[in-house]
């Protein structure tokens, strides 16, 4: 798999959760995604910024470029060291919250995307990458 160098974002604030948006929709743009995928990428990861803001007391976005057998795609890393998420399963279900939230972050920016993973340990934080592939 063919890498270019990432672009890491600082998210501490609201300001770099709409940055992030931007950045991300550059790169969807830059890859030539079509409209439709340009926004759910840019939805997913708008929601996952926002977790790593609000629950993972800040952290960083890394923006990736890939390639793989010819096809191009773009991997975002979000990265916290907040107090974690204890039931990953649960956390992913729609409608699980411990906030004011709907509980449909992590499960939409699971849909959204091409590929999720995540990583959580309570106590030393977390981390969803998600890509997105253009066909
Ligand atoms: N980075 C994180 N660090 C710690 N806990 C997290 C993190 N991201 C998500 N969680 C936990 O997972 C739960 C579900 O997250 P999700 O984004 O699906 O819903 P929400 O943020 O509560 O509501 P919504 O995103 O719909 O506004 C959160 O309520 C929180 O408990
Ligand atoms: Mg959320």
């Amino acid at each position: 798999m063919a890498l270019e160098s990432g672009k890491s974002l600082p998210i501490v604030s609201q300001d770099d959760v709409v940055r992030v948006r931007q950045a991300v929709r550059t790169v969807a743009v830059e890859i030539g995604l079509g409209l439709v995928d340009q926004t759910k990428v840019v939805t997913a990861a708008s929601e996952l910024a926002r977790n790593t803001l609000d629950y993972g007391g800040g952290g960083i976005a890394l923006l990736e470029k890939i390639e793989k057998q010819g096809n191009q795609g773009l991997r975002i890393t979000f990265e916290d060291k907040g107090p974690g998420i204890g039931d990953i399963e649960a956390a992913m279900q729609d409608g699980y919250t411990t906030g004011n939230g709907l509980g449909l972050g992590l499960s939409g920016a699971r849909r959204l995307s091409s590929e999720f993973e995540i990583d959580s340990r309570p106590g030393k934080g977390t981390r969803v990458v998600i890509t997105k592939w253009k066909r």
